[in-house]
């Protein structure tokens, strides 16, 4: 077990020795309890060492390593008309102009920052920004409702909120700032004092007479270095719109830019200040804002993008998620900043303008290393090899899945067809509380085995305990679990340190507790099971069965929700809901559409369920609660109910049954 300490410790020690520390940590690498039976939980990492997370991926990449002309991003636009890039200098620029803007703005040190953007280079500089100044962003995905918005700038209360005015996914157009304001008037106060929108479309301020919008410039694309040769056509492809406009608060990126310096001292912090918070699904229904911190969470993401996808220096990497989430902070932002790599920053959908565009991009980018989520992986092979095969992909290395379980289907069509056998697979797993890779292979070392995420990480110690905690070896399913700390690993829920402990260290005592089910093969393989609480997967997303249950409760009809997880072919998961309406309501399509779209207002077109059934009663327990494994059974049709002793009344079951509605 020492001997293990002193490895530990020689090796994040050795890998932090790369980066910048203003002072070095004093003491030990990591200190931490995971035993809440014995004291408070908590998890430090170089305590007493100082640095700067936008110093380490930029600045040290620019003046240290020599790297300021090389590309940081190529930004492609939802339209493939619609490009730009920018290099390691042009960003650590825009970074220290945005930094300084935000200081006149009146951040410092420990503010929270609300970010809700869509998928361009200004959300890198603002995240970056946040970083370089000490402020903490809290960036909520820009395909979230007023509502989800609202709730988590109050939940951790932000005093600025940076914004566009709007943009297109596919060809479907969200009005951004739209909704942004509607977010801010929901809740009377609001902790927004000033909200900064970037002009990515041709956006005017709503009954602005003083340009007409026909003559307006382009967007001005202040950060962005338009190729050349691309401008004009660039320009066409922008969008006209008006924006509702409040002059007290708000103000635009590009006018703001326009005064800032660009020389901007970098705030230094301590290893262990936030560096963001970021809000998953929680099983009681109230996201979490998972707060992660400076020093570790830069070693962790760093180290694991270096060796998970065999960075080298001559690569073009591309991870398709969107910033909203974990893996556009770690993967696409962070980890690989931190290597100076250059990636791919990507606006639009796999199917727009058709459905090659995945490949046609990474043809067009030479793309090298490619990491996306297996239910792109599944859409895309509905529509067979050929809108594939029409690219070469032949930059192609590696190629990466996240976020659920990668049924062997699509790994094997994604190995074959997009990698045609000669890329491996890292079928990453980690959450947004690990902050990055915990269970992974590693590209030529690891044989891979399709559909398992294989074997730990460098310093990861997973465990599988039974129901009473015993941990099981060898072959064996349960719970996993980690019994050590990683860098990386989250620090708090934000304003509830009970919910942190409660959430992830209560089940079993002196474990990080993943809520994820796994089982361990043979030749100590890991194949993640899926979640074992009330949670769903959606498309890779978290979604809290008690979220959406919450959210349907809203309307006057209904009396009672019960929301389950079904299959579904693309998304993985779907949510099937069963509701008893109030008397004197009745169960029409229209009322179905109601619901639906309820829950698009309250959380987000992605929680929308894909099912709605009416239920006279639900199947409860004597005791009152309602039996959400009897109805998933329902949900797909399964007669084999298994046991339904402690059921309070049989006979509601034959009702359900005849009510189901049809799936797919
Ligand atoms: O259930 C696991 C699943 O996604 C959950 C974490 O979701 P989130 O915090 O939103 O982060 C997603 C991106 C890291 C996990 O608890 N999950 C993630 N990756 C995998 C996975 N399940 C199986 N295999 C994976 N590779």
């Amino acid at each position: 077990m020492f001997l293990l300490l002193i490895l530990y410790t020689e090796f994040w020690g050795k890998i932090a020795k790369e980066f910048y520390w203003k002072t070095p940590y004093t003491g030990n690498f990591m200190d931490y309890n995971f035993d809440l039976t014995r004291a408070k939980i908590y998890i430090r990492c170089m305590q007493g060492a100082t640095t700067n997370m936008c110093y380490n991926v930029l600045d040290r990449n620019v003046n240290e390593k020599k790297l300021g002309d090389k590309i940081a991003f190529y930004w492609e636009g939802n339209k493939p008309e619609d490009y730009a890039r920018i290099t390691y200098k042009e960003l650590l620029q825009q970074v220290c102009k945005f930094a300084n803007v935000l200081r006149a703005q009146g951040i410092k040190k420990g503010d929270h920052v609300a970010i809700y953007m869509p998928m361009i280079i200004e959300l890198i500089v603002a995240m970056l920004a946040c970083a370089r100044v000490g402020a903490v962003h809290s960036i909520v995905f820009a395909g979230f409702s007023a509502e989800a918005l609202s709730e988590r700038i109050l939940d951790c209360s932000c005093s600025l909120l940076i914004t566009a005015d709007g943009f297109y996914r596919g060809d479907k157009f969200i009005k951004l700032k739209e909704i942004t304001d509607e977010a801010l008037k929901l809740h009377g106060e609001n902790p927004v004092k000033k909200c900064i929108v970037v002009k990515h479309l041709k956006a005017t301020k709503e009954n602005d007479k003083t340009s007409t919008q026909s003559n307006l410039p382009p967007a001005k694309r202040a950060c962005l270095k338009l190729q050349d040769n691309h401008n004009e056509k660039a320009k066409n492809v922008l969008h006209k719109t008006q924006i509702p406009w409040n002059e007290e608060v708000d103000v635009w990126w590009h006018e703001v830019m326009k005064e800032a310096g660009e020389e901007c001292e970098p705030e230094w912090c301590s290893a262990e200040d936030p560096l963001f918070i970021l809000y998953t699904s929680g099983s009681t229904g109230k996201p979490k804002g998972v707060k992660h911190t400076i020093g570790g969470y830069l070693l962790y993401t760093a180290t694991t993008f270096k060796y998970v996808f065999d960075y080298q220096p001559s690569d073009v990497y591309w991870c398709t998620a969107d910033v909203g989430w974990i893996t556009g902070h770690s993967y696409l932002t962070y980890g690989p900043l931190a290597n100076g790599a250059t990636s791919v920053l990507f606006e639009g959908v796999p199917t727009y303008p058709d459905v090659s565009r995945f490949w046609e991009i990474i043809d067009k980018y030479l793309v090298t290393k490619f990491y996306t989520a297996p239910t792109a992986i599944r859409l895309l092979m509905k529509y067979g090899d050929e809108p594939v095969k029409r690219f070469s992909r032949k930059s192609l290395k590696i190629l990466g899945t996240v976020g659920e379980p990668i049924n062997p289907e699509a790994w094997l069509w994604y190995y074959n067809v997009v990698g045609d056998r000669r890329c491996p697979i890292m079928d990453t797993y980690w959450q947004t509380e690990t902050g990055g890779h915990m269970l992974t292979p590693l590209p030529a070392v690891t044989p891979l085995k399709p559909g398992s995420a294989t074997l730990p990480f460098f310093s990861v110690v997973p465990a599988i305990l039974s129901e009473s905690g015993e941990e099981l070896e060898g072959e064996a399913e349960g719970y996993l679990v980690f019994k050590k700390p990683w860098p990386s690993i989250m620090r708090e829920v934000y304003g509830s340190y009970e919910r942190f402990e409660s959430s992830y260290f209560k089940r079993f005592p002196g474990y990080f507790v993943t809520g994820d089910g796994c089982k361990r093969d043979k030749d100590g393989y890991y194949w993640i099971t899926g979640r074992i609480d009330d949670m769903l997967n959606i498309s890779g997303h978290l979604l809290s069965t008690a979220e959406v249950e919450s959210a349907i409760m809203e309307h006057l009809a209904v009396a009672e929700v019960a929301a389950v997880s079904h299959p579904h072919p693309v998304k993985g998961e779907s949510l099937y809901c069963f509701v008893t309406l109030k008397d004197g309501h009745e169960f029409t399509d229209e009322l179905v559409t109601e619901l639906k779209n309820q829950v698009r207002k309250k959380i987000g077109p992605i929680a929308a369920p894909d099912y709605i059934q009416i239920a006279a009663q639900l199947p409860k327990t004597r005791s009152g609660k309602i039996m959400r494994r009897l109805l998933r059974k329902i949900a797909r049709n399964e007669r084999d109910l298994g046991n339904t002793s402690t059921l309070a009344d049989e006979s509601v079951l034959e009702a359900l049954f005849k009510n189901r509605v049809e799936t797919i």
